[in-house]
Parts: C-alpha cells; sequence; structure tokens
C-alpha cells in the first residue's frame, strides 16, 4: 500500500528504528526491493534519484512505483530522492510521488528554507512529505558532486531555526558519511546525531550510507536515525549477479536469464539492509 513518508517515519520515530530508501531504475530493482520487503514484512522506501527520472522516465518510475505499492499489503512511499529543481519536484507531486526531497544543500541557510518552504506549501496542501538537506553531505550521487573539502557538518542550532521556520517532515543531516565507494572507513559524528535529534525531536535521515559497517549504523539508528539511504551498495550486489552469471554462461543471450541472479543478489542485500535497520516485522 502507497503511504506517506510522514506516516512510515513518524513510526519509526516513535518506535526507534530506520526504514531502508533503495534507489530504483528499472523494474527488476522494484522487484528485488519489494520482495524482500515482503519477505522480512518491513516497511520500505523507493526512492528515484534525478540520474534514475533521467534514465527510465518519470512516468515509467512512477508507474513501476505505484504498482508495486498497490500490489503489496507492506507500506510502501515513492520518494523523489535528492530533488533540486522546483518544477522536477512538482512533476513528481503530479505523477503520484508520496514524498519528495527538496536538497537546497547548495544554498546558505535562508536560501535553502527558501526553496524548502516553497516546496512545502504545495507538496502539504496535497497529502505529500518533504524531507531537506541541512549540511553538505560529500560525494557523489549521480550527477550531484560535493568535494570532501566542502563538505559541511550539520549545525546543530542551524537545525533547529531550519526546523522551526519550514515545518518540514524529515531532515538530512551530514554527520561524517559520503555518496558512493568510501576510501577509508567513514567516522560518523555520532554525537552529532545524539544533540540533533534531543534538539529535533523528528525523524532524521542518513544519506551515503552504503559502506558504513553495520555496528556504525546500528548506532546511528539507536541514536535517532530514522531512514538511510542506499544506493551504491545495491548496485554491487546486481552488477556482481550479472557478472557472476555471465562467466558461468558467457553465451547466454537472454536479458531474463541475465537478470534473474542480479535481481536476487539485490534482494539479499536489501533484506540484510532491513536487518540491520531494524525494519523487519515493522510492516
Ligand atoms: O540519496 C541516496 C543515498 O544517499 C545513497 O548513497 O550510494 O552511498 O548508498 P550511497
Ligand atoms: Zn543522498
Amino acid at each position: 500500500m502507497l503511504v506517506t513518508g510522514k506516516e512510515l517515519l513518524q513510526d519509526a520515530h516513535k518506535n526507534n528504528y530506520a526504514v531502508g530508501a533503495f534507489n530504483v531504475n528499472n523494474m527488476e530493482i522494484v522487484q528485488a526491493i519489494i520482495e524482500a520487503a515482503e519477505e522480512m514484512n518491513s516497511p520500505v522506501i523507493l526512492q528515484a534519484s534525478q540520474g534514475g527520472l533521467k534514465y527510465a522516465g518519470v512516468e515509467y518510475i512512477a508507474a513501476l512505483g505505484k504498482l508495486a505499492a498497490e500490489k503489496t499489503k507492506v507500506p510502501v512511499v515513492l520518494h523523489l530522492d535528492h530533488g533540486t529543481d522546483f518544477d522536477q519536484v512538482m512533476l513528481c507531486i503530479r505523477h503520484g510521488f508520496s514524498s519528495v526531497m527538496i536538497d537546497g544543500s547548495k544554498f546558505d541557510l535562508n536560501g535553502n528554507i527558501a526553496i524548502t518552504n516553497k516546496v512545502i506549501e504545495v507538496a502539504h496542501a496535497v497529502g505529500v512529505s518533504v524531507e531537506a538537506e541541512l549540511g553538505k553531505i560529500g560525494g557523489t550521487e549521480d550527477h550531484i558532486t560535493v568535494d570532501e573539502k566542502d563538505a559541511v557538518f550539520t549545525d546543530p542550532n542551524e537545525a533547529k531555526r531550519f526546523v522551526e521556520e519550514t515545518n518540514v517532515d524529515s531532515l538530512a543531516i551530514a554527520v561524517g558519511t559520503a555518496h558512493g565507494v568510501y576510501k577509508g572507513e567513514p567516522k560518523l559524528d555520532f554525537d552529532r546525531i545524539k544533540i540533533i535529534k534531543e534538539m529535533l525531536n523528528m525523524p532524521l535521515v542518513l544519506h551515503g550510507s552504503s559502506g558504513v559497517p553495520d555496528e556504525a549504523i546500528k548506532k546511528a539508528v539507536s541514536l535517532g536515525i530514522n531512514k538511510i539511504n542506499i544506493d551504491t551498495d545495491l548496485r554491487i550486489a546486481f552488477a556482481k549477479g550479472i557478472k557472476e552469471f555471465l562467466k558461468k554462461n558467457p553465451d547466454n543471450i537472454d536479458p531474463r536469464k541475465i537478470l534473474t541472479p542480479a535481481k536476487e543478489a539485490m534482494k539479499e542485500a536489501v533484506k540484510a539492509k532491513m536487518t540491520i535497520f531494524g525494519s523487519v516485522g515493522r510492516a
């Protein structure tokens, strides 16, 4: 069933667990994630980045996400990941997304508040939830790149002002993770998560969560992270499934045969993440 981001994340916030938000680009990926959610009886967030929308088209992504949500009993959110363009956010709302992210992190605090409020005014009027981002998360997510030297951790006082002035439903915070594959082991600022959670008392989002050790993720969840974005780790699982299959069957030309092990590998990766996040049995 399709639900809003607010509904899902408020439950996670109250009961101290996190919901996985997994990036989708095609039918096999949507199916892998939904099958994992059903097997784990877990709520789930299907999210499309701007790169994903460019690849598949907003109509296809929206149709796939809504169909998947309608066909399953587990709660599903269809979410726009890192929306940076007001018109595109509106397009996603028009196509039935139940949640959107407006990523105004490239602006200063006042600019970020302004663009977030512009989106919230429309989104909330039609029952769509909004995630914003404060601070700058390093690394590359599709075409958005933030150099390591430009990454900025979220300031708790700014976060408080941001939430008071926007009434945003969830907030992505920069606490030491980065998008993409890590060079070394990421060091999370757990104290910052704890302080921000205490000051804001609302659902918090962790981006760039692939490659973060399981124990660090569990600790972040115990301190108040309620939505965990995963893209890279699922790409790795999918690609590994294809490579292993083609290594064993170099002459196979059937996309169904080639993609089935990739889908299975991705499904297992999603199930493992759901277990770490504590969302199993929460559907
Ligand atoms: O918005 C999406 C995520 O933050 C994904 O990050 O590719 O490092 O898992 P990741
Ligand atoms: Zn992200």
